[in-house]
């Protein structure tokens, strides 16, 4: 089985407030990036690696991250788009021919641990494509503009999604290159591939340590856990 993973590494990191994209920030002297790109080295399933960048930015991780670190496994270091959506779409464009399993995962989720990984490799070669989440610990509930609370779904039924998103090459490039053409807009790829595809997507249980780097906060999380 060869696996390929895409790592959209594009984003401008707004909610951080920091002068730098929070991939390059680092932590214990290694940039985020670097410890992402790490778990995906260790892990013997996957034989390519894709890095979506910011515009201008391919020179710079090149020199500073996939060559300082010996990343071998890194084919392509390509600009992304707008959303994260457009990010990933440029990735898929460049996936190898021979490559069976396609793997999404963030940069910002530098937690990764190798059996989650390979979890999702073998559950996405049964059904096609899965996800990996967490049971969600708070109660969740549908507020309007108002303020007013309209429901509170069965605690049961709900996940928080993470990444990696893991797919038969075919099924996640077709689903994406029908939510281009139809400008449909979806906030993770699973998304993708429930709106356009017959596959329905599973679930594999991960960690809550597999956090996404998104704010200060995290940073201070980040810093706790053990890399
Ligand atoms: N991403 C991307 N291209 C974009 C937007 C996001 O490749 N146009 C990537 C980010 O680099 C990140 C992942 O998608 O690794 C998840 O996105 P998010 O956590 O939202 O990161 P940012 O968009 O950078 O952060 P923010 O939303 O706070 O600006
Ligand atoms: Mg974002």
């Amino acid at each position: 089985l060869k696996c390929t993973v895409i790592i959209p590494a594009a984003g401008k990191g707004k909610r951080m407030k920091h002068h730098q994209h929070k991939q390059y920030i680092e932590l214990k002297g290694k940039p985020i990036l670097v410890y992402t790109l790490e778990a995906f080295m260790r892990c013997d399933a996957i034989t390519h690696i894709i890095i979506v960048v910011g515009q201008g930015e391919v020179d710079y991780c090149k020199q500073e991250i996939v060559q300082p670190y010996s990343l071998d496994k890194v084919i392509s270091v390509i600009e992304g788009g707008k959303e994260r959506q457009d990010s990933v779409y440029e990735g898929i464009k460049c996936i190898p021919q021979e490559t069976d399993i396609v793997l999404i995962h963030d940069a910002a989720r530098p937690f990764i641990q190798e059996e989650h990984i390979i979890s999702t490799i073998k559950e996405a070669n049964k059904s096609g494509a899965c996800v990996l989440g967490v049971k969600v610990k708070d109660t969740i509930k549908v507020v309007n503009n108002e303020g007013n609370i309209i429901s509170t779904p069965n605690r049961d039924m709900l996940w928080a999604i993470q990444t990696p998103q893991t797919f038969k090459k075919e099924i996640i490039k077709e689903a994406y290159e029908q939510a281009i053409k139809y400008k449909f807009v979806a906030t993770d790829d699973a998304m993708v591939v429930e709106k356009y595809a017959d596959t329905t997507v599973t679930i594999v249980e991960g960690s809550y340590g597999n956090i996404k780097i998104t704010t200060q906060e995290d940073l201070m999380v980040a810093n706790a856990l053990d890399l």
